[in-house]
């Protein structure tokens, strides 16, 4: 698929393809910028696939020239659509029927072929795929095929396996902050224990940011199921103590001790068919019902996914793209660009397939925030 050079080591590209997939994040353009911007220079010809792999499955491609680039280093969102409900190895064909004449599952069908023809047929000689660990994983299939890849870890979740940071996470956490700020003044005018609600799937990175970036008195995450009764004790020590009010930031994930996490929707058509949701209501429920604290919920909710990037994700951002373009420059297929020890680096593509990064007991964050007096009401071991 790809020429080689005149020294026979790096390949000559002449054209590549972008293409976002999952859920989208703060960045995305910025990446797609550095990508494309580099690309352009360098002589080559850029191609966009739209909406994630579904764009890849109908052949949806479009073209990229400097023009599209003007003023998305600040916008949210991604300027070629986003899918997380396509994966190539496993795509929805179609539906059995309901019960009782079928089982209402969908049904299934590879179609990484018609992916593989879609690219011949746009001339595509490399790609860089931006996404979570669901986009990564049909990255490595498409890699493993003889497409040469190169990944950008992209989640508001931070929890890819290999990369200490991902872009989208700052401006997730800058986001939530200010929403825990503004319930903290709010619960204070009324005496309220207010319970804010924040994404990350199985992982608390975000829940122990914001938390401790707005000082919230309990921060509940999936990595440490809690003890319930210890989350009323705190707040009823806080209105013993005259404390207006109680803030409670709880990850979507988080789940009391020998409880179940809460599920706000099933959706089969996805590779990652799990939605959760719903532990702030129920929280907030409880606490009222045995403290007699009056409460509220907020469920923050895709606003921590949208809207314009902080500067450090677009630096972030900018970085990431520049890296993916090097390794493509050098011929370095099947890797993702990550970041270690606060440098850039990569791993293999397939790396985060499967997994989570979650947020280690001994996080130094952890210890930073009981210094500062968060409690995270852990169960006893
Ligand atoms: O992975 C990013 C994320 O925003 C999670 O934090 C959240 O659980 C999920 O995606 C929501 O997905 P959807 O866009 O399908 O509602």
């Amino acid at each position: 698929m790809v020429a080689m050079g005149s020294n026979d080591t790096c390949p000559v590209i002449r054209r590549i393809g972008i293409l976002t997939g999952g859920g989208d994040c703060p960045g995305l353009n910025a990446v797609i910028r550095a990508v494309a911007r580099d690309a352009l220079e360098c002589g080559m010809t850029v191609v966009g696939v739209e909406d994630g792999y579904l764009g890849l499955i109908e052949n949806r491609f479009t073209e990229i020239s400097e023009g599209r680039l003007v003023g998305i280093l600040q916008q949210g969102g991604t300027i070629l659509g986003s899918n997380n409900r396509s994966n190539p190895s496993k795509f929805v064909v179609g539906w059995n029927p309901a019960p009782p004449r079928g089982d209402g599952k969908p049904i299934y069908a590879d179609v990484t072929a018609k992916c593989l023809k879609n690219l011949r047929e746009h001339g595509v000689e490399a790609m860089v795929i931006i996404g979570g660990d669901g986009t990564l994983t049909s990255a490595a299939t498409f890699s493993r095929m003889g497409v040469p890849c190169v990944g950008v870890p992209k989640t508001i979740d931070n929890d890819i396996v290999g990369s200490e940071i991902t872009f989208g996470f700052q401006t997730a956490v800058a986001t939530a902050t200010d929403a825990l700020d503004r319930c903290r003044t709010t619960a204070d005018s009324h005496h309220r224990a207010m319970v804010i609600e924040v994404m990350g799937r199985n992982a608390g990175w975000i829940a122990l940011h914001a938390g401790v970036a707005a000082g919230a008195d309990v921060i509940l995450i999936p990595e440490m199921p809690f003890d319930l009764t210890r989350v009323y004790t705190r707040i009823l020590s806080r209105s013993k103590h005259g404390k207006r009010s109680s803030l409670i930031c709880v990850s979507e994930g988080a789940r009391p001790a020998g409880g179940q996490q809460i599920v706000a929707k099933v959706d089969p058509t996805s590779p990652d068919p799990i939605r959760l949701g719903g532990i702030g209501k129920w929280l907030a429920e409880q606490i009222e019902e045995s403290t007699g604290v009056e409460s509220r919920y907020v469920v923050l909710g895709h606003v921590q996914r949208g809207g314009t990037p902080v500067a450090a994700d677009r630096v972030l951002s900018t970085m990431l793209g520049n890296h993916a373009m090097k390794l493509l420059r050098e011929g370095k297929f099947g890797r993702l660009v990550a970041v270690q020890g606060g440098r850039l680096t990569d791993i293999d593509l397939d790396q985060p397939a499967g997994r989570q990064r979650l947020v280690p007991p001994d996080d130094p964050l952890i210890e930073a925030a009981r210094a500062v007096g968060t409690t995270f009401c852990e169960a006893a071991a």
